[in-house]
């Protein structure tokens, strides 16, 4: 299946849709998790990550959703080293073709003592229930020590030598803080697989955060120097913090340098920058410019020189081809006259799958909408249609909206909500017409607030293009991501506030399983 190994493959494990998720507000709906978990399986991931099952009924739900659906990846979800997290690991997982129960518990000094409040003994014997608990349900069991690479060698040795002897078949080693450095990193594998008797009847893993920008580096150097052969890793980079180890990066490292590594994945590095552009709209995370492979700059040859060279024979400074990752000369897809067949199959193509035929035709309204707006449809804006999704029992609706400015006068502007089904009006004036928007929206939903972050990227290229708005909102540590499209950008601008708002009103918390100290 999906995650078997041999000593010339490279097992890619997905976790944007959990570690990836705890990145500040970028918590998914359980279709928007439904929605990546597709394109991951289209793109030949080998474990796809999809939650962590004991934090909140809704990723629990999700966990479920995406293991009874998804046939071609193996899915796995994290739980804590405890009987009931892994409970519900296995409740929600089970339906899947193939599943992993991924368990962990700290085993650095500072985090037992510190967070667990536990001694390195009860931590053994914890780990050690935890994987034949696991083991006693299913076959793959992975089991990471978290901060391991900030762990005591002697402990980590004595500890992983006993989760194998219980049937651990994955070790993880992370780096959760970014610490490690490349040589370094690579040693330590090599060491614990040195050290540990049973090293070999377990496939070693490396897990790196990129607080000092190595994690790629770090988890290559695990591969080369220490044997590891399974890479955890985030579309996009995408985690808390600096983010973790990102998969295009690995992916294309180990392809574009096959001379080197001398590894094969199954990755279909075509879908690398669809799912890349959908996992930035969802989460409301901009790739930045100059992003490695899935960055607007990273095939763009600006400088006359280079273009030239590019001309004449593209390997002069080109190691990769764009349309090999994904990148399409932003084709021309859909228009105003398309049909809905033409429309439901380039759906299909994209790996968007709707539940109804109501779902379709609430879709295709919209896409009729847009078309009116806009001459071309390009993949990127159909995409964006289902980015900026509403739930039924959104507390905010945008009903209508209007402002003015004008050259040394104030901007003013008004807007139509409904709150919780109640119609109000409210009108403001601002130092911009953003500005006056979100001040009367904010006089109506009263939510105090602090806007983090407004940024505002094009979707496609030329002046009709979609503007697509992230709004970052702040409340009681609470941080939301919000994100709104249109072709008119004040509009989406409002809409990424009213989006951000209901993330904001919406009740369900999710637990952090890192931060939380209770086992
Ligand atoms: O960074 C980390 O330690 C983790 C583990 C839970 C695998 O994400
Ligand atoms: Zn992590």
């Amino acid at each position: 299946m999906a995650a078997a190994s041999s000593p010339d493959r490279l097992i890619i494990f997905d976790t944007t849709l959990r570690d990836g998720e705890q990145s500040p507000g970028a918590s998914m709906t359980k279709e928007e998790k439904m929605r990546i978990a597709r394109l991951l399986e289209k793109m030949k991931v080998d474990v796809i990550e999809a939650g962590f099952p004991a934090s909140s009924n809704g990723d629990f739900e999700a966990v479920k959703a995406i293991a009874n659906t998804i046939k071609d990846s193996t899915i796995a979800g994290l739980c804590r080293a405890n009987d009931r997290d892994i409970q519900r690991g296995i409740d929600a997982l089970k339906g899947a073709k193939s599943w992993r129960v991924h368990t962990f518990i700290a085993t650095s000094a500072l985090h037992m003592e510190k967070k667990l409040r536990m001694t390195p003994d009860q931590v053994f014997e914890q780990a050690k229930l935890s994987v034949r608990y696991a083991r006693n349900a299913c076959p793959d069991v992975e089991f990471s020590p978290e901060d391991g690479y900030r762990s005591d060698m002697d402990f980590l040795c004595r500890i992983l030598e006993a989760v194998i002897k219980e049937g651990a078949t994955t070790i993880n080693v992370p780096d959760t803080v970014g610490y490690a450095v490349p040589e370094l990193y690579g040693e330590f594998f090599k060491t614990l697989r040195t050290r540990i008797p049973n090293s070999d009847k377990a496939i070693w893993s490396a897990h790196c955060h990129n607080d000092l920008g190595m994690a790629v580096a770090n988890s290559l150097a695990a591969v080369t120097m220490g044997g590891v052969r399974q890479v955890e890793c985030t579309i996009n980079g995408l985690g808390e913090r600096a983010g973790n180890t990102s998969l295009e990066e690995i992916v294309m490292a180990v392809k574009t340098r096959k001379d080197f590594f001398k590894l094969e994945t199954r990755i279909d590095a075509s879908q690398i920058v669809p799912i890349s552009r959908l996992v930035s709209q969802i989460t409301g995370f901009v790739v930045q410019p100059n992003k490695a492979v899935v960055g607007a700059n990273a095939f763009a040859h600006a400088s006359g020189i280079h273009q030239d060279g590019v001309l004449k024979a593209r390997d002069t400074y080109e190691i990769m081809r764009a349309e090999d990752v994904g990148w399409s000369a932003n084709k021309i897809v859909l228009g105003k006259l398309s049909g809905r067949n033409a429309f439901r199959q380039r759906l299909e193509q994209l790996g968007i799958s709707l539940d109804s035929e109501t779902q379709l035709n609430e879709s295709f309204a919209k896409f009729k909408d847009l078309a009116d707006k806009k001459a071309d449809i390009f993949d990127e804006d159909i995409q964006m249609l289902f980015a900026d999704q509403h739930e039924a029992d959104e507390r905010y609706k945008l009903i209508s909206m209007k402002q003015s400015s004008e050259m040394g006068e104030s901007p003013q502007a008004s807007v139509t909500l409904t709150e919780a089904g109640a119609e109000k009006h409210a009108a403001a004036q601002g130092s911009g017409p953003v500005d006056a928007t979100f001040k009367a929206i904010e006089s109506i939903a009263k939510s105090e607030a602090e806007l983090v972050l407004y940024s505002v990227n094009a979707v496609t290229q030329g002046t009709d293009s979609q503007g697509e708005v992230t709004v970052r909102l702040a409340r009681a540590g609470r941080i939301v991501n919000g994100v709104g499209a249109d072709t008119d950008v004040i509009v989406a601008s409002a809409r990424a506030y009213v989006s951000a708002l209901n993330k904001l009103f919406d009740k369900s918390e999710r637990l952090n399983p890192q931060t939380s100290g209770t086992i």
